[in-house]
């Protein structure tokens, strides 16, 4: 029997893209297969790499939350935690750090896009993939759902993995399952809070509809089958509804652009109706959520003692 994991960064509430990229996946991958442990962890400290991201750290975590409850995650059956509740990830990030060499770190995707992006880059976001080793590792997860963007970190997680078992064999290699589905974004690029391209299912339906609105399309309207096959709304609207209508969709673009939005709208509004109640529900119930963390640190603890005490004694660090 194999442990489960997939992490959700707290940066805003999580989007239609999250839902379906990573919330949904997390469902129907541990339906089935029997597994001893199922881990959601809120990585909250990789969040704060970016400094906007302090302001409304806490209630992020909770948004993340509320969000996998209301679209049916039973947390009965999973482990939710918050990285800030286990030190023991952090401590674990300083003997990874001790055994990776920096220039590899500054050939990663995502420090080279963050260089490309912006110019005042933390040492946090340098070793962001380390930190992500130690929430992998530290459980000892075999099964790891992350999105495209993320394998190479996970490949991180291995490679140093490897290392440590060199010294001594305390580790399991962790695999990635799953690779997310993407859905593009209002613009046609990956969904993302920071490039305010998301549909946020949560949201008011006002602001639904505006963000529906906002979805960019051809240029010049054609129900072409050809052309729409390349069209971002056609595309959104399929991800989001299922092959299996794309008749039905496609006749719905007869009528145009607008008309199409407008039917997304509705279908978005009626097929999420039930996720939008409960997420009322439960972000009402901080205290709820609050225990449900607090158990999961409750059981992570067991779990990670034992990982950082293997670690400091291979440091010949237990006296
Ligand atoms: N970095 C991941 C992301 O941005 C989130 C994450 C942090 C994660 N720790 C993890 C995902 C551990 C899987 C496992 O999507």
């Amino acid at each position: 029997m194999s442990k489960f994991l997939t992490g959700i960064k707290s940066t805003g509430r999580p989007h239609i893209g999250n839902v379906i990229g990573v919330i949904y996946p997390t469902i129907f991958l541990t339906k089935n297969e029997i597994f001893k442990n199922k881990f959601i962890l809120i990585a909250n400290l990789h969040a704060i790499t970016n400094f906007k991201y302090i302001k409304k750290n806490k209630k992020n975590a909770y948004n993340i939350l509320a969000v996998c409850l209301a679209c049916g995650i039973d947390y009965k059956k999973f482990i939710f935690y918050r990285q800030s509740d286990l030190p023991e990830v952090t401590e674990l990030l300083w003997f990874f750090s001790i055994i990776f060499p920096y220039n590899r770190l500054k050939l990663v995707h995502s420090f080279k896009e963050n260089v490309r992006k912006k110019n005042l880059i933390n040492t946090g976001i340098l070793t962001y993939p380390i930190l992500m080793a130690a929430d992998i590792l530290i459980s000892k997860a075999e099964l790891v759902l992350v999105g495209k963007d993320q394998l190479q970190h996970l490949e991180i997680a291995r490679k140093i993995a490897k290392k440590i078992n060199n010294i001594k064999q305390i580790f399991t290699l962790p695999k990635a399952i799953g690779i997310e589905q993407l859905i593009p974004g209002t613009d046609g690029t990956k969904m993302s809070k920071t490039k305010k391209n998301i549909i946020d299912l949560f949201a008011s339906k006002k602001e639904i509809k505006k963000q529906i609105m906002k979805i960019n399309t051809q240029n010049k309207f054609s129900n072409n089958k050809k052309d729409l096959l390349k069209d971002n709304l056609y595309q959104i609207y399929i991800i989001l509804a299922g092959k299996k209508n794309k008749e039905k969709i496609t006749k719905k673009f007869q009528m145009g652009y607008q008309h199409a939005k407008e039917e997304l709208y509705r279908f978005i509004i009626t097929k999420f109706q039930s996720e939008r109640i409960l997420y009322k529900y439960y972000i009402k119930r901080k205290n709820k959520l609050e225990t449900i963390f607090k158990q999961g640190a409750k059981k992570m603890k067991k779990i990670v003692n034992y990982t950082i005490y293997e670690v400091r004694k291979a440091f010949e660090l237990i006296n």
